[in-house]
């Protein structure tokens, strides 16, 4: 019977392309804050959002271990007085993996390793450049000798003060006293095929020039373009400061080898200090929410347009007991008591149907894990592993695909993630929903959320 359902379903679903490709968003989650949820509690909300990656600051191990087997990657880091320990002998850097990363692993998907946080522009001294390389290399060492290389990347991420200039993009440059430094890192980056992180903040950029910069153009608005006189066109500030990093980066003969832009931060606060009028709830949604957008949306910069960005919000708290400004407490998207500060949506479609309402707070509807569980597709799975998975499971796997189908409940919304959710719980409860079950070549997370809508209901054991 299966094989009948499978070719109408092969029918249906190939010459409906070019699917959504859904794209997740990361998110930093900082801890400097005496009022924060659990990491328990923040692990299993986080599952039924497009978050799917999550950047710590250190290497909190109730952090790792509420984040195993969530489907959420993690990126940890070195935190900047450790960095000097590690450069110090490769068995130094064994000594860190072992103790902090080694007893998470496999269960937390951990695959960034930050080693120090804009270590190059914290103007301390006793930061040594060479050993941030050094620390780098040797922690890539210890990967190479265990194998885990190309699961977990090493890298840093820079503040955009390791330029000497950012405008016009096509002209950008790193300072003259980094360049010998940037050179080793982006060698080690191109060799070993890791991102270059960027934390970029066109907020920032607009407070210290507001008579310059336009508002809408620092909120990733659509304002009538910035010229650089290489003929590139830049409706918004976050584009334009890539594209700065990106030209740096090629001014040092880089330009051939591609190195991956990632920014490891970019944000906008929601209050700030009694002159930084532009910090306001207002500002800090309308930022936020397009950056969401623009993660998801697999586009790059006009220097490189099909070069997807991938992008880290900051943040997912205020941090009250954070250093600095006031506005430096207050980039969360949800305050310390789990209150949203002012509403973003980061529900995610195909983990639970019903836009489910996300938050923290009294009143919000917490999900719990209980008795239910579901599977879905993870929303950024690789499309063409997907309909691998939904192929899979409506022919070999025996599912009754029916409901997916035209004129089923679950036809629409008519997208290969949602179909293969359907399709993938079904197959989980079926054998027994153990998570190895609904693992589908890592793109299957487990949910505590109903995914069913409508009258298009998933299947429970
Ligand atoms: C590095 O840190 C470890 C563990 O904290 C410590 O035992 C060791 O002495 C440190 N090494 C150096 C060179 O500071
Ligand atoms: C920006 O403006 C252009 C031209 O007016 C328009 O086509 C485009 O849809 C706008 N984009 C956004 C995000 O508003």
């Amino acid at each position: 019977m299966a094989i009948v359902y499978l070719i109408p379903l092969l029918f249906l679903l190939h010459p409906l392309g070019p699917f959504l490709t859904v794209s997740a968003v990361g998110i930093n989650y900082g801890t400097l804050g005496n009022n924060l949820p659990s990491p328990k509690t923040v692990a299993q909300l986080l599952q039924s959002t497009i978050v799917d990656k999550v950047k710590i600051y250190d290497t909190n191990p109730q952090i790792l271990q509420a984040f195993s087997n969530s489907g959420i990657d993690i990126i940890v880091a070195v935190e900047n007085n450790h960095v000097a320990n590690i450069s110090s002998t490769k068995s130094a850097a064994e000594d860190w993996f072992s103790a902090r990363i080694a007893p998470f692993i496999p269960a937390t998907s951990i695959v960034g390793i930050a080693v120090g946080n804009e270590y190059l522009a914290t103007g301390d001294d006793s930061m040594d450049p060479n050993a941030l390389i050094q620390a780098m290399q040797n922690l890539h060492e210890v990967l190479l000798s265990r194998g885990l290389d190309r699961k977990i990347k090493i890298s840093t991420p820079h503040s955009m003060a390791v330029l000497a200039t950012s405008f016009p993009p096509s002209a950008s440059t790193f300072a003259t006293t980094l360049m010998p430094t940037m050179t080793s890192i982006l060698t080690f980056l191109a060799d070993t095929g890791s991102p270059f992180m960027v934390n970029a903040y066109p907020y920032f950029a607009y407070r210290d020039n507001p008579t310059t910069v336009s508002l809408e153009y620092a909120l990733l608005g659509n304002s009538s373009g910035v010229h650089d006189p290489k003929g590139y066109v830049y409706t918004n500030m976050l584009d334009a400061q890539i594209d700065a990093i990106r030209s740096a980066i090629a001014s040092l003969g880089f330009g051939g080898r591609s190195i991956h832009i990632m920014v490891s931060e970019s944000g906008w606060p929601s209050k700030g200090e009694p002159g930084e009028t532009a910090a306001s709830p207002d500002n800090a949604k309308t930022y936020n929410t397009r950056l969401i957008t623009k993660a998801q949306s697999n586009k790059g910069t006009p220097m490189k347009p099909n070069d997807k960005i991938d992008i880290f919000l900051f943040a997912l708290f205020n941090e009250n007991k954070k250093e600095g400004g006031a506005s430096e407490r207050n980039f969360g998207l949800f305050n310390g008591d789990g209150s949203k500060v002012y509403d973003v949506d980061l529900s995610c479609e195909f983990c639970s149907g019903s836009k489910m309402e996300f938050g923290f707070g009294p009143g919000s509807k917490v999900v719990q894990r209980g008795p239910s569980v579901w599977c879905v597709a993870k929303p950024h799975a690789d499309e063409k592993l997907v309909q691998g998975v939904l192929d899979f499971c409506c022919g070999p796997g025996g599912v009754d695909c029916r409901e997916v189908y035209e004129n089923g409940a679950c036809f629409g919304p008519n997208k290969v993630h949602a179909h293969a959710s359907y399709a993938m719980n079904a197959y989980y409860q079926m054998h027994g929903r153990n998570y190895w079950n609904c693992d589908f070549k890592g793109s299957g997370l487990v949910t505590f959320s109903d995914p069913s809508y409508g009258s298009c209901k998933y299947s429970q054991q």
